[in-house]
């Protein structure tokens, strides 16, 4: 792993200290060994084909989607496509436009830069990159005062490669100059079970298809939580004695790290009972972060997506209310609490 690649990681918060181990292994080297997003896909082999065809690099792209489904991964995979070096930042490291320089200076004709979460790069940084993209040169300013100057520096012609969480966040001229935009969704359990089998394949741990569907049902459409389940449901089986990891064996792991049958985690509870305690006022992101102790911007661009996505949370201008499905949750324990204690009462008397 290149010390670039790593920085990139450390500034990512869903990437958890588990995903570090064997990562490398598992993410897929060959655009063939990647599982699911097709019409993703089949768009960036036309792309990458006519690029080729055309001698050229291929035109700026920006990756959007949730945290784990693939961004870098793809990203990666244009560079050995198109048979370049990757070179990979990541936003919040790229502070001040010497760092930008410095990067940009370096890279060879036709090498794909990679910016991991693009909406986190300072303005500064981000109003140079406006020329390099566009006109492959940047001025530069050196000495101060009097002395002052501008430098123009010539660039390889490069493909900026950029993924977010959030394209919201970026602004409209930035996002103008990328000629490819393309949405990650979240993975069908029918692709999540060919990633889990390929994974267990790769890291040689025995995997029954009962186990894949567990891992898969509870997964959130997301392949980096899918392979972080496989290691717990190995971990389990392997102290139990089992040979494979099956439906039983991932269950009961998944229970254990209170990943319940519909793929939530305790954070995920914790945040629904803080806005289920607000019996109906809608809850600011920031009480919802304290309440839980967890960072906002995890709490936004981790949990968030797959609850509201899931019917669980919804986002209104004031706040976040309960939604449909977790409604039907409260409600569902509501009715229980009232059965009960009609059954208490109908056997009292
Ligand atoms: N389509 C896929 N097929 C097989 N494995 C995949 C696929 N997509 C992702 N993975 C696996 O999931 C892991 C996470 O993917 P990746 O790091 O590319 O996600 P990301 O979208 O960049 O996430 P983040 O927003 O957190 O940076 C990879 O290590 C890879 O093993
Ligand atoms: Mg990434």
């Amino acid at each position: 792993m290149s010390s670039e690649n790593s920085e990139a990681r450390a500034a990512d918060p869903s990437q958890t200290s588990d995903d570090h181990g064997g990562e490398e292994n598992i993410r897929p080297g060959d655009l063939s060994e990647f599982v699911g997003q097709s019409p993703v896909v089949s768009n960036l082999k036309v792309y990458l084909q006519a690029a080729k065809n055309r001698g050229e690099p291929l035109d700026h792209a920006l990756f959007s989607g949730m945290p784990g489904l693939g961004k870098t991964t793809l990203s990666s995979l244009i560079a050995s496509q198109m048979g370049v070096n990757f070179r990979a930042t990541s936003g919040p490291v790229l502070e001040k436009a010497k760092d930008l320089v410095g990067l940009l200076t370096e890279l060879e004709e036709g090498d794909v830069l990679f910016i991991d979460e693009v909406h986190r790069i300072s303005r500064v940084v981000e109003e140079y990159l406006y020329t390099a993209m566009e006109d492959f040169q940047i001025d530069i300013l050196i000495d101060s005062g009097p002395n002052a100057r501008s430098m123009r520096i010539h660039l390889p012609k490069f493909t900026l490669v950029a993924a977010t969480t959030r394209e919201g966040n970026l602004t409209a001229p930035f996002r103008a100059r990328f000629g490819i935009h393309e949405k990650l969704e979240p993975y069908d359990v029918s692709d999540l079970i060919e990633i889990l089998k390929r994974s267990s394949r790769i890291l040689s741990v025995p995997l029954e298809p009962s186990g894949a569907e567990v891992l898969a049902g509870r997964c959130r459409g997301t392949p980096r939580i899918a392979n972080r389940y496989l290691r717990r449901g190995r971990d389990f089986a392997e102290v139990e004695g089992k040979e494979s990891v099956d439906g039983q064996c991932a269950a009961a792991a998944l229970d254990r790290l209170g990943v319940d049958p519909a793929g939530l985690d305790a954070v995920d509870r914790k945040i629904l009972e803080v806005v289920a305690r607000a019996d109906g006022a809608p809850v600011g992101v920031k009480t919802i972060a304290v309440t839980v102790g967890e960072e906002e911007r995890t709490i936004e661009d981790v949990h968030e997506p797959f609850l509201i996505r899931a019917g669980y949370l919804e986002k209104t201008a004031r706040g976040r209310v309960l939604g449909p499905a977790a409604e039907l949750g409260v409600n569902t324990i509501k009715n229980q609490h009232r059965e009960q204690a009609s059954l208490d009462l109908e056997e009292s008397s």
